[in-house]
């Protein structure tokens, strides 16, 4: 794909302000402010949105380990101030290209005091938000950093209601069910921290371009309950981040909407990261995929070798034949290497040697043959001191059967002990086998991985992650309520895809687990496939509950990559409706809680002249708990003066293809789309 990259710096200009002078940088709509001071030498920020207060006054700065702390005071030495645009092209994503408009300051200060170190500050003001970051330029006398504190402070002039996951605690998974309160009532969160103010307007914390550094978590100061102070991952030692000068911090991002659907549009974070690396992304494919999986947890199949072995030649070929026949374009398979009997024990993990009941060599050719992308495996139970042993060993090994994408897995606790999923050694680690992976043309989904910052634009390799609690925890665990998928997208989506492995048709998967089910409908799941965006998307049900599925018919039409998306309507943890095009179909998927929703949609947004909209919908009498199979599936005509009118079940949703007219069509008579409405209903 090729990828232009137009950068116009509008202007610049420079000036050395008065130390007390404020300096207020806007949004290029002017919508809003960012204050910048030095209140007796002490760098602050604020924030004002459509001139209503949102941050007040915060500071900034960094405690080292072993010299003094660099707050300040300080003196202006220089500031530049420039207004960035750039339209670039994304490899993959939601749309075929993205525009980015920012006005940037960089301010250059220097110590008053001795030893008069120097400190930069960015920020970089958005119509859709705010970000900044620090720069330890080189300097005498300033080699080694070892940072304990970054002392950023977020003041939130306004309390409001937030959907948050813990984070001080949880240095190790993000898998965990969000959390809704006021946000003065969180004690510490992982981000993005998702908030709405009293006063209506939709932010969302978090953080772009994690490179070298620690992963920031959040936590809220003792004294005042709506300040909220970067807290940093530790390393076992304690110290925050290892490095050295010249170092730039990731980006401290707040995303700034008047509606929750604002969020999701905004690409802040992306625009946040460095272009694209990789010459050569002919390698790079977006795609669906099945796999041996599921099956796993549902204890239908063992990663183990045995009786009920999933990962066999014959069964990985089935699978294979089963995605070749239904447009899929990638089978994974888990639990295909020696090692997995002895989880957990030093050296189990043997990335190089399949089980002998599994010929890698003749299912990759089969695959090939098949027009089928294999896609392999390596878990390292977090082992990350094992496997970084065999690293290059592993890449090389699936290089040489040509073997382009794989799924990584980190479950348990980080070896060496003490270090955590989101400190620095491990967003090194993550970031060293993203470049490793590209150097072998191979692609990643990662799981347990350190959340996304955007670094998928810079490594289109990196594509997609888990980071969340997916859908394995219907396995095996009380669940994911009907209202997880709803606050997803406007929280853990925001930093990136997500590989949550939608698509399950089976959906009490009694004859396996009687105890265990999914919290949704039939048709939901259909929907998740386009709202929980990611450009390697699982159908993650055993191939045997697809056969003879008319609902299987949408998966087998639907695309994964996209040249433009719709966010038609959201609320956070309730609903949300978001349509996406490629080339001249579009999907919509929408989804509600565990309340029914009567939906309308305005066709004009997405329709140009007559089109066909195939529906897969709950019926009228379909409801996640006790009846969650009915799904209405009808072919409608579709006009620009058309409005959808469907109703979501509780915990339920709809998907729709919407195509051009067939031939054979353009000559019939066919039913309008004001009819769904009614079909449904006489489904009951
Ligand atoms: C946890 C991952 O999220 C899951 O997808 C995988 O099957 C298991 N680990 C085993 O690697
Ligand atoms: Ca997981």
């Amino acid at each position: 794909m090729n990828k232009t990259l137009i950068l116009i710096i509008l202007f610049v200009y420079s000036c050395k302000p008065e130390i007390s002078n404020n300096i207020v940088v806007t949004s290029p709509d002017d919508k809003i402010q960012v204050e910048l001071k030095l209140d007796q030498g002490m760098p602050q920020y604020a924030i004002q949105v459509d001139d209503k207060k949102l941050l007040k006054s915060s500071a900034l700065g960094y405690r080292f380990r072993d010299q003094p702390d660099l707050v300040g005071p300080f003196q202006l030495v220089n500031s530049n101030t420039e207004m960035i645009e750039e339209d670039w092209e994304p490899v993959w994503g939601q749309e075929k290209s993205i525009n980015s408009l920012s006005r940037m300051i960089k301010l250059e200060l220097r110590e008053r005091l001795v030893p008069h170190r120097q400190l930069n500050l960015y920020f970089r003001v958005f119509n859709d938000g705010v970000a900044f970051r620090y720069e330890i330029p080189k300097q005498v006398g300033l080699d080694s950093l070892f940072i304990i504190e970054e002392l950023s402070e977020f003041r939130f002039a306004r309390d409001g209601k937030s959907w948050w996951i813990p984070g001080s605690h949880a240095f190790d998974s993000y898998e965990q069910l969000h959390k809704v309160s006021r946000l003065s009532e969180i004690d510490s969160a992982n981000t993005p921290l998702t908030y709405i103010t009293e006063d209506d307007l939709y932010i969302s914390i978090h953080e772009a371009n994690l490179t070298d550094y620690a992963g920031m978590t959040l936590k809220r100061s003792r004294s005042d309950s709506l300040n909220f102070l970067s807290n940093l991952v530790p390393w076992p030692d304690g110290d925050r981040v290892k490095t050295s000068a010249p170092m730039r911090s990731p980006w401290r991002t707040i995303c700034i909407g008047r509606s929750a659907t604002d969020l999701l549009r905004s690409r802040m974070i992306l625009n946040l990261n460095e272009p694209n690396q990789l010459s050569d992304v002919s390698w790079i494919k977006p795609m669906k995929y099945v796999g041996i999986w599921w099956g796993m947890h549902i204890n239908k199949y063992t990663w183990v070798q045995g009786d009920q072995h999933g990962a066999t030649t014959e069964n990985v070929m089935s699978y294979i034949d089963f995605a070749s026949e239904h447009d899929i374009q990638g089978v994974l398979a888990e639990g295909w290497n020696k090692g997995w009997e002895a989880w957990g024990q030093e050296g189990a993990l043997q990335l190089t040697e399949a089980y002998d009941d599994f010929d890698i060599g003749a299912v990759v050719e089969y695959a090939k043959v098949k027009n089928v992308t294999f896609i392999g495996h390596h878990e390292t139970t977090a082992n990350v001191a094992a496997y970084e042993h065999q690293l290059e060993s592993a890449f090389a090994y699936y290089d040489s059967l040509d073997i382009s994408a794989i799924k990584t897995g980190y479950v348990g606790a980080i070896k060496p002990s003490g270090q955590f999923h989101y400190g620095q050694w491990m967003v090194e680690h993550f970031r060293r086998v993203v470049q490793l992976a590209a150097s072998h043309r191979i692609s990643l989904d990662v799981h347990e991985p350190v959340k996304g910052t955007g670094i998928e634009r810079t490594w289109p390799n990196m594509m997609t992650r888990e980071g969340a609690r997916g859908q394995e925890w219907n396995a095996w665990s009380e669940g994911n309520p009907p209202d997880h998928t709803t606050i997803l997208p406007f929280t853990r989506l925001l930093a990136g895809p997500m590989d949550y492995t939608p698509g399950i048709f089976d959906i009490r998967f009694d004859r396996y687990k009687p105890d265990n089910k999914i919290h949704s409908t039939l048709a939901k799941q259909l929907a998740l496939m386009v709202v929980l965006y990611s450009p390697l998307q699982m159908a993650a049900d055993l191939p045997e509950n697809y056969e003879n599925q008319p609902a299987f018919q949408f998966i087998q039409d639907l695309e994964v990559d996209w040249d433009e998306t719709l966010y038609l309507e959201g609320e956070i943890g309730k609903y949300v409706t978001i349509a996406r095009r490629h080339g001249s179909e579009w999907f919509l998927g929408a989804i509600t809680n565990d309340e029914a929703r009567e939906l309308e949609i305005a066709m004009d947004q997405m329709v140009r002249g007559d089109q066909v909209a195939e529906c897969y919908v709950d019926t009228e009498d379909a409801h996640w708990d006790n009846n969650p199979y009915p799904i209405w599936i009808g072919s409608y005509k579709v006009s620009p003066s058309d409005t959808l009118k469907a109703r979501l079940a509780p915990g339920g949703g709809m998907a729709i293809r919407l195509r051009p007219l067939t031939e054979e069509e353009m000559g019939q008579k066919l039913v309008s789309i004001s009819d769904l409405r009614q079909d449904q209903e006489a489904r009951e």
